[in-house]
Formats: structure tokens, sequence, C-alpha cells
């Protein structure tokens, strides 16, 4: 990598908003990044930091993938845009054909959008309007979970367990919340998936006694949770919750945005964990982050449902200008080549065990309470500063920034999904490097 241009810093740091920023922090000391290859990203210092974090948990087969680049200017070169509103352009039919075959039968339909928190919405909107048609219209409350995250739309942060996205909005949609699956003090340095806690998924249970299964439209959880800090489920956990939901007439949704491409070992959690959701919302890898694009696949029996009408019109009165972008298809379809022809999607599973076992070796550290380690996923969670929460995360992710990772903290806990390429030796170096950064952590 060349070095970067200074002259390129912006002086004006007033005029963009920033997404999930503390303003005042970063303007107090400005991190610019200026150029990624592969592992690494290299900052306006010329310092190079390997990418913990796969960008956002989305650049899933590395950065500056030539081939992407490639389709992407092809396509820009033969049709720029196109939308699909009762017409549609060949690309996006072969992409969606050539997608839904990495996906669990019956999900053999995808509705595409431009973001995870889109097709969170979407999601939840096409389990609305499924159980109205049904009518079953009385089916409105969506349930979530107590730590999720489902992107910052209306819908995903009614359904969201993350107080402090929901507090400043107000009254939101009619909604419940499962427990969250993290227990520390029973499961703390699980070895892969945490054995107990499977009873948890019985709180669905709780939830349909209490508010009635006539009024539950669909549970929606993330089958590893990522912004919640990392969080597993159960063993069994899952398998529970789609028997509950099958008693009482409930869409499960498997929020699939982080999970989805490649991050636990296969192309879906659906896959990998053995259990079927009825819709699976998914964005982020899907272009290895190049283009935004999100896709929801639902199943036969969905698609059904709305395509049986005899009534003139959409049969969805739903879509975004840009879903199904040219652009966004392209690049689609050159990282499913990449992650078909490299075998990234099983990469996962194959490090895992070195994964698990390298973070595994913080466990003993005097600050460190828990280690959560799954195929290329994980979570460092360092006991909480009564006085000053977040304290310690926020150290530990600038010491390790300070050494050469890049790794975001949530809370307390560094979470960790590097992107799938990743070697064995980097995943020492990373364990290593945490090792050494927890030096600086008081
Ligand atoms: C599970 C999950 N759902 C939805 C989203 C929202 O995705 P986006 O930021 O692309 O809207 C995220 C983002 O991190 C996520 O982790």
């Amino acid at each position: 990598m060349s070095s970067p241009d200074h002259n390129l810093l912006p002086d004006n740091l007033n005029s963009f908003w920033m997404p999930f920023t503390d303003h005042r922090q970063f303007k107090a000391k400005p991190r610019f990044i200026v150029r990624a290859e592969g592992m690494y990203y290299e900052d306006s210092e010329g310092h190079h930091v390997l990418d913990g974090a796969a960008g956002l948990w989305c650049v899933n087969a590395g950065h500056k993938r030539e081939s992407i680049n490639q389709a992407i200017a092809n396509q820009l070169a033969q049709l720029d845009f196109a939308h699909n509103f009762n017409a549609g352009h060949p690309l996006v039919f072969r992409y969606a054909e050539r997608l839904v075959q990495h996906f669990p039968d019956p999900l053999n339909h995808v509705f595409f959008t431009n973001s995870g928190s889109e097709s969170v919405d979407t999601a939840l909107k096409i389990a609305l309007a499924y159980h109205k048609r049904n009518n079953l219209g009385s089916k409105q409350r969506l349930i979530g979970r107590e730590k999720a995250y489902h992107g910052m739309g209306f819908g995903g942060l009614s359904v969201s367990g993350l107080v402090k996205n929901r507090s400043a909005f107000g009254n939101l949609l009619p909604a419940g919340h499962l427990r969250h699956t993290l227990d520390i003090e029973r499961n703390a340095f699980s070895h892969g998936l945490p054995t107990h806690g499977v009873e948890l998924a019985n709180d669905l249970e709780r939830l349909v006694a209490l508010y009635g299964a006539e009024t539950i439209a669909a549970v929606i959880v993330e089958p590893i949770s990522g912004a919640g800090g990392v969080v597993m489920p159960p063993a069994g956990y899952l398998q529970r919750l789609r028997e509950i939901c099958d008693t009482y007439n409930i869409l499960l949704i498997f929020d699939e945005v982080v999970t989805a491409f490649g991050r636990l070992g296969a192309m879906s959690a659906a896959e990998r964990f053995g259990v079927t959701p009825d819709i699976i919302t998914t964005a982020k890898g899907i272009t290895n982050a190049t283009v935004p694009m999100g896709g929801v696949f639902v199943s036969d029996a969905i698609y059904e449902a709305f395509m049986a009408t005899e009534e003139t019109g959409p049969e969805l009165a739903h879509g975004y200008t840009y879903s199904g972008h040219p652009l966004a298809c392209a690049a689609g379809m050159a990282t499913l080549s990449i992650y078909e022809d490299e075998g990234l999607l099983s990469r996962a599973r194959e490090l895992q065990e070195h994964w698990i076992s390298s973070a595994l070796r913080l466990q003993g550290h005097s600050k460190v309470i828990d280690v959560r380690a799954f195929a290329l996923i994980g979570a460092v969670e360092l006991a909480t500063d009564p006085e000053a929460p977040m304290r310690r995360g926020t150290a530990l992710s600038a010491a390790c920034y300070k050494r050469g990772l890049w790794a975001r903290n949530i809370g307390d806990a560094l979470v960790l999904s590097p992107p799938l390429i990743i070697s064995p030796e980097q995943i020492t170096e990373i364990f290593d490097l945490i090792a050494d950064a927890l030096n600086d952590v008081d």
C-alpha cells in the first residue's frame, strides 16, 4: 500500500452528521481511514491495522477484491440503473435464482432491499401482511429479544432489545421481548455454544400466555447476536423456538444480517444450526459491502400465499427504488463467486477450533470475565468498572488499535469478526495482541 494523501483530509467536521458517533470524542481525536486491502486498513497517519471486524461484520471476503470491482465497473458501463417495478433487468432474476440455491429449502424467494434495517422492516411487514391475507389480521404483535439489534428502522427498533437505541424515540410498534440468553454465571468461557439455557426459549410461551397467540405475528431473533455483544444461542435453543412457533402459528424470522454469508462456516446460521425459519433477513456480506444491498428470503408457503390472488395490482405493496439495483446485483454475483471459488462459506468452520482455543487463552487474565467464540465470531468481555461502565472496553479497543488491530467494543466487550480470508497465524496474532493490550487496561 502506498502512503496516504494528507491533503485530502477535511477541515470541516460539522457538515457530516455521523452515524452512531460521539462527535465530541471524534472531533477531539479524529480517525480517518484512507485505504484498505485484504485483511488490513490504513489510516491517515500511515498506520496499518488488521481489520478485526470485517468492516462492520460485512467485508467477509476481505478488502479490495478486484473481481468485484471489475464486475461493478462492467455493469456500470452497460446499464447504470433500471428499476424493477413492473419491469426488470435480467441480472436481478439470474442473481436471485443463484442466491436462493444457497439457502435452505423452502426459502426459495428473495426480496431485495438496500440494508439490514430495510431487510428487517421488510420481513416484519411481510409477516403482518401474510397473516392478514390468511384472515388472521389480529396477529399484529412482533416479538424480539432483550439485547437484540435489528437495525434502526421503526420496525427493527420496535423489536430491538438495546435500550439506549430505543429510548430517544418514544412509542414504537406493539412488541414483546424474550429474555436474552447471555448467562455469564453459568456459561462463562464455554467452548463454542453454551450448554446452559435451552429453557430460555420457553419464554416465548410466557409471551403467548401474556398476549395470546392470536395477537402474535412473528418472532425475530439473531441466531448469534452481534451488536448486542456477541451472544450465543444455548445448544438446542433455536430448535425449541421453532417448535413453539409451529405450535402457535407464529412466523419465525432469523435476522442473519451478520451471520449469513459464511460468518458461521455455512451460508446461513439456519444451515449451520439445522433450524429452518420462515424468513431470513440478510445484507452486509451479500456484496462484500461494496454496494449497499440486502435480501429477505421467504418460504414457498409465504410467497405462494401472496401470489394466489385474483386482485390486480402488486401482491405486496412494498419496495424500494433500488430493490435489485444492477450494480448491487453485479457486486453480489461476483461476491458469490469468490465465496464459492475460495471455499469461504465453510472456512469459518475449518478455522473454528483454532479460533476458539486461541480466544480461550485469554481466560485467567484478571479483567476478563468471559470469552465467547464460535466459527469466526467472538467477544472478550471485561469486568465492568462500577464507577465507569464501558471505560475498560473503550480502553481495550484503543490499546488494540495502537498495536495494530481494529476491533470495536460494545460496552465492556471487545467484539471480533475478521474477514473470512484470515490465516491461522493472523488468528494467533489477534489474541496475542489482545493479551498484550490488556496490560494497558486498569
Ligand atoms: C442483526 C442485524 N440486523 C440489522 C442490522 C442493520 O443493518 P444496516 O446497518 O445495514 O441497516 C444490523 C447491523 O449491524 C445487524 O447486526
